[in-house]
Parts: C-alpha cells; sequence; structure tokens
C-alpha cells in the first residue's frame, strides 16, 4: 500500500502506560531493538568494546561515541543518495556529549599520570581529554537490510563508516569565513577551525546531505580574567553567549592537561578563549567563535570537510528543518535556539530552488546555504507573528546600536543573539525540535520548558509562553512544556508574518489547572523535544523530562494535529491569554514507546518503505546497554518494526 497512504484521522495502536521500569516499551505488535551502542567498533581492525573503561582515546576515531542524539537515514543506491532507498542507507547520527565517568578510570576526576587515587586537581589527563574530543561529534554507518528482511545490520568496513569529532578540520564558510571574529593560531586568515561540537538536533537538506547543530559549544570552552584586554563590545558579546569573565566552562576542563611541549599546549589551549596573546593570531580568544553553527557533512563523499554554514547565524542550535521546496522558490530552513528565554529564527535562501541540484553535494550546500537572509520571530499577543530581518544596516544593527555595535553583518551573524535582541524578538520557553508538516505546511517548535518564565522579569509570561507554575502564590516557571505552530502568510514560507497557535501543552493529567490540553494517562507527558514529522504526516513527539519522571520515564508519543486556524483564543487557570489549538484526545495522540529509566528519548528517522523508525536512547540509567554481566550504561540507537513486516502504524493506515 506504499505510496498511496492517505493519514488516518486516529490512532489504533493500544497506548503503552506509564513505565519507570530498566526496561524500554513499546506498543503491542512492535519490536525494539539495540543497535550501534557507545563503543560499536566501525572496523574490524578495532577491538570490541569492553565494560572497563580502556578504550583508547584513538580508538574512538573508529568507534561510536557518546550519547547519540539526531539522526538521519540516507537512502543509498549504488554510490549515490536516493531518497526513496530503503535496503541500504547511510545512517548518520550525532554525538551530543559525553559521560566523563563511564568512559575513564578517572572520570571528572583528574590525577597525575600513574596516580592510583584520583585526587581532584583541576587538572586533567591528556588521554581522558582526548577519548572526549573524540567521543562527539557525527558517525557515518552503512546499514544493509538484514537476512530476514526486518530490519537492519552494520555493514563492517565500509568504505563510508566514518567519525566526525571535536577534533576534525572544519572550515567556516558563508559571511562570516576570513571575518577577524574567527581569526585564530589555528588559522589566522580565519577560513578554518577544529572540531564540530556537541552536535544536538539533525536535519536533512534537501539536496541530501546532513545538517548537525553546535548547541551547548559553551560549556567545553574557559575562560580567563582578560576583560581589560578585550574591548566593551567584545566583552558583552562573550557574555551574551555564557562566556562570562573567570569562567571555568563546565566539567570537561578540555584547556588543563599539562603541556609537555608546544604542540601538546596548542592541542588543549584552544579549548580557551583568554586574550593571552598580542593579537588574535597568536591564541585562541576567537576560537569560540568558530563553534556554534548549523553544519553540513556530505556522507557520500568520506574525503569531504564539514563546513560551517555561518549565514545560518550562531547560537545554541537544536536542529534544522527545511520547509517544502518548490521550483523557482527560495529553500527556507528553521532553527531553534535552545537555552532559556532565546529565540526561533528562520533562514531564506538567496539562491531558487531547482530540483537538478539533489545529490549536489556541498556544492549545493555552497549555493543554497551561504547567502540568504536569516530572521528571527516575533509573536504578538494577538496570534499574530512577523519575522525580523537580521540583516547589518536594518532593524537598528548598525555600528550606533547601544547594546552591541554591528560593524558589518559577520558580527550580526556571530552575535545573532544580540542582534535578535536589538530586532525585538520574542524571548520563548527554550526552543527545541523544528519540523514542518507535510499535511499543511504548519511549522512546529517545541518549547520544552523554562524555569525562569514568570520567575525573571525579563521572561515575563505572555500569550505565546502563557504558563508558569504557582505554587503557594510563588511562580515556578513552566515545569511542562508546549509545543508552539503557526502557518506563514498566503502559505508562503518566505513571508514575513504568520498566525500562530499552541498546538499541546504538556502536563501530568491528574494536574488539572495545568492540563490546558486535557492530557490522559494514555497521552500525558513532560518537556517535549525531539519532533519529526514522518512524509505521511504523523507527528512523532520525544521527551526529555525531569519534571515527571517519578510517574513515568522518557517517551516518544504518535500524534495527529490538525492545524492552526483549529486555535481559538482562551485563558489559562491563572489568567494568561493565549491561544489554543483543538485539544488532544485519547485518538489522536498515544504514547508509543516509553525508554528505560534515567534515559531521554531523542533522534528519529525512517526508512523510506515506513517499514523501520530509528530513535535513540541518551544517558541511560543504572545498566541498560551494557555488554552481558557488565555495569557501564550506554547510549545507543533503538530500531523500531512491526512484528508481522508491515509499515509503522499499519493498523492506522489500514483503512480496508
Ligand atoms: Fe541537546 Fe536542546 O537538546
Ligand atoms: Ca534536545
Ligand atoms: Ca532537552
Ligand atoms: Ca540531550
Amino acid at each position: 500500500a506504499q505510496g498511496d497512504l492517505k493519514r488516518p484521522d486516529t490512532l489504533k495502536f493500544e497506548a503503552v502506560a506509564h513505565s519507570t521500569a530498566d526496561t524500554m516499551t513499546v506498543a503491542a505488535g512492535y519490536k525494539a531493538e539495540m543497535i550501534l551502542p557507545l563503543g560499536t567498533p566501525l572496523n574490524s581492525g578495532i577491538e570490541d568494546w569492553k565494560d572497563n573503561r580502556e578504550q583508547s582515546a584513538e580508538s574512538f576515531e573508529w568507534r561510536m561515541g557518546d550519547n547519540h542524539d539526531g539522526m538521519w537515514f540516507f537512502g543509498k543506491n549504488g554510490n549515490a543518495y536516493d531518497a526513496k532507498a530503503s535496503e541500504n542507507s547511510l545512517l548518520v547520527m550525532n554525538h551530543e556529549y559525553v559521560n566523563s565517568s563511564e568512559l575513564s578510570p578517572f572520570g571528572y576526576y583528574v590525577t597525575q599520570d600513574n596516580d592510583a587515587a584520583p585526587i581532584f586537581q583541576n587538572r586533567r589527563l591528556a588521554s581522558d581529554v582526548r577519548r572526549e574530543v573524540n567521543c562527539h561529534g557525527v558517525s557515518v554507518v552503512e546499514l544493509t537490510r538484514r537476512a530476514d528482511g526486518m530490519g537492519y545490520e552494520m555493514v563492517p568496513d565500509s568504505k563510508y563508516n566514518r567519525r566526525i569529532t571535536s577534533s576534525t578540520t572544519a572550515q567556516l564558510a558563508g559571511p562570516v569565513a576570513g571575518s577577524a571574529l574567527v581569526k585564530t593560531k589555528f588559522d589566522p586568515t580565519g577560513y578554518q577551525t577544529r572540531g564540530i561540537n556537541n552536535n544536538c538536533g539533525a536535519g536533512l537538506s534537501p539536496w541530501g546531505t546532513y545538517l548537525t547543530t553546535e548547541e551547548n559549544f559553551l560549556g567545553v570552552f574557559a575562560r580567563g580574567q582578560d576583560a581589560s584586554q578585550l574591548s566593551a563590545g567584545d566583552n558583552y558579546a562573550r557574555e551574551r553567549y555564557g562566556a562570562v569573565e573567570d569562567f571555568p566552562g563546565w566539567e570537561y576542563l578540555w584547556h588543563t592537561p599539562e603541556a609537555k611541549d608546544a604542540k601538546i599546549a596548542d592541542e588543549f589551549s584552544r579549548w580557551d578563549m583568554t586574550a593571552v596573546g598580542a593579537s588574535a593570531a597568536e591564541d585562541y580568544r576567537y576560537g569560540f567563535n568558530t563553534f556554534g553553527y548549523i553544519t553540513e557533512i556530505d556522507p557520500f563523499d568520506q574525503n569531504s570537510i564539514p563546513q560551517k554554514r555561518t549565514a545560518l547565524g550562531r547560537f545554541a542550535h537544536e536542529n534544522c528543518a527545511y520547509a517544502p521546496v518548490e521550483q523557482g522558490k527560495p529553500v527556507v530552513f528553521y532553527m531553534g535556539d535552545d537555552a532559556r528565554g532565546e529565540y526561533i529564527y528562520k533562514f531564506v535562501s538567496k539562491a531558487m530552488w531547482s530540483n537538478s541540484d539533489i545529490g549536489g553535494g556541498l556544492k549545493s550546500g555552497d549555493k543554497y546555504l551561504n547567502d540568504g537572509t536569516l530572521y528571527v520571530a516575533v509573536f504578538n499577543e494577538d496570534g499574530s507573528g512577523e519575522w525580523k530581518a537580521l540583516v547589518h544596516g536594518q532593524n537598528g544593527l548598525d555600528a550606533f546600536n547601544s547594546v552591541l555595535p554591528f560593524n558589518g553583518q559577520d558580527e550580526v551573524l556571530v552575535f545573532a543573539r544580540a542582534a535578535a535582541d536589538a530586532a525585538g524578538a520574542t524571548k520563548m520557553d527554550r526552543p527545541e525540535w523544528v519540523s514542518v508538516s507535510p499535511m499543511t505546511g504548519d511549522v512546529y517548535v517545541t518549547l520544552t520548558n523554562n524555569k525562569y518564565r514568570g520567575v525573571r522579569d525579563d521572561q515575563p509570561v505572555s500569550a505565546s509562553n502563557p504558563r508558569s507554575y504557582q505554587s503557594n502564590g510563588k511562580a515556578l516557571g513552566n515545569d511542562n512544556g508546549h509545543i508552539i505552530r503557526w502557518a506563514e502568510a498566503g502559505g508562503d514560507h518566505a513571508a514575513t508574518s504568520f498566525e500562530w497557535d499552541i498546538y499541546l501543552f504538556g502536563a501530568p493529567s491528574d494536574l488539572s489547572a495545568e492540563n490546558l490540553s486535557q492530557l490522559s494517562d494514555n497521552n500525558d507527558f513532560s518537556s517535549p523535544d525531539g519532533l519529526y514529522f514522518d512524509p505521511r504526516g504523523v507527528l512523532w513527539i520525544q521527551t526529555d523530562d525531569g519534571a515527571y519522571t517519578d510517574t513515568s520515564s522518557c517517551m516518544l508519543l504518535a500524534a495527529l494535529p490538525g492545524k492552526v486556524s483549529d486555535g481559538s483564543m482562551t485563558t489559562t487557570s491563572a489568567g494568561q491569554s493565549t491561544r489554543v489549538g483543538t485539544s488532544a484526545s485519547n485518538d489522536n495522540i498515544k504514547r508509543f514507546f516509553v525508554g528505560p529509566e534515567g534515559c531521554e528519548v531523542t533522534g528519529i528517522t525512517m526508512a523510506p518503505d515506513f517499514k523501520t523508525l530509528f530513535i535513540n536512547i541518551q544517558h541511560p540509567g543504572n545498566t541498560w546497554g551494557a555488554v552481558a554481566g557488565g555495569s557501564i550504561p550506554r547510549s545507543a540507537t533503538v530500531m523500531i518494526t512491526r512484528e508481522d513486516g508491515d509499515v509503522i502504524l499499519a493498523e492506522s493506515f489500514d483503512t480496508a
């Protein structure tokens, strides 16, 4: 029946119950299998993973990295991408971050070489840092259909199998390439940097390349006391991205290994943005500015260099979703900046779409992603919205700006957050994944939660971010998150105005004051994060939740949403006016899968024949994913098939 599947109105599988077990649960009639856990060798020359925290740093250049996240299934036909091919594929996925204590005997603790007992010394071992650097980034894995016709297995030693890590050379492409703001000791001309980092959500380009995102790169950088060496603008711009003076980074301390020679010093000092040299060409003060980009990878060209597409702005990128392309129209990408009170963006290419660019690899990327207009979203109180262009010379983005002077488009893009502040964008409740409905063209974004909403003066409740929990009269922020959506004016994704409503509010079903979408035991959830419309119009929602995990671990739900115009103005129990879509029902949103205790369910892609759904289990608790008899839990991919081999959700699509 493939090819003429019409989206049904109801979901017919039996909803999966809440679970806090160590195992995963999938809807009856389906099978969920773990594949490609942390450390899996991609080539036969690499030893199998052992449960001993002793895999070498170098071996991770050929092993699956840690914390699997966004991914995409690239159908493969011969040596080329084929969007319809399901027998063979390149599965490309992100490794977002590392659980240090599961990779090394010393974990976050640090000792001098040969010390038996770990001692916290604020200085890490070079070998531990190298291992962590190599556990980040992206894996490309060739898959082939298993002999029984169900699901896939890895092709070991495939020429396509590849790791890209936080030490792989990457190219800066677009308006920021060569800017004074990205010149470093590594490349004083400002065209190259080392590494991609904290790759979170993922996207596909319409021409068949992989778009990975750099989210929490802040955490691996440190900054000393250098305010007096920098301009006021430089200081402000760093702080707007969280790098305050004397900032130690998060717990990684990648800048700290002892340097026995200049080469080793350079390898680690690049994670320290402190201005220590006489100029940017002598230190890594601007290394920080070379991260935070949508990065394009051509999985079919194993020698290709990842391209950081700077025209799409620098921020904590979650994922990147394109709008349906039309011959002769610009290509449009939607993106969220996942931090509390950050913004939603879109990029409209200058080049007009041509179907002949499919399969053109990074050359097509050069055409569509290096030149265009970046916009940021304003959500008005009445359900209307506007896109503000982040273009030098417009919307106050010039050298006279009182917050941060902008001297060119490179500065607007590197400091996109500050530019968006100046343009008057709306501060959202942590924008995570974006997905565009193939049924209606409406754009959906998960707003996962925000403990500052209604708590901090700069983030008051508003129509588009309408909830802040109240307990004993005290505002506690938005704990459970919501999913906002909009329709571009005239159905044109390049339009500069739109109409929005809130599709769904996360909430425990028994918390009536907050359960604005009337969720039940069959579909209640908290903190939506991963989001994916499959090509049939089914919306898959994943959670990364801390607020409701006493009742249920993180999950995957299936939904059949309506459209934006279903929404009407309403008032929350706290008296906030907002615009809410048609309520969820037990028929049109159901829990499909619950992950093991402690995990986040993230990353999602489907084979083109709809028979295999891939999701990722990130940072599981207990011993999920450990080798037999082992104790180290491991992130992994989960492959879901129907026991009868039919398409996923066949019971709903079969209307005969
Ligand atoms: Fe990496 Fe915002 O999730
Ligand atoms: Ca996420
Ligand atoms: Ca999250
Ligand atoms: Ca995560």
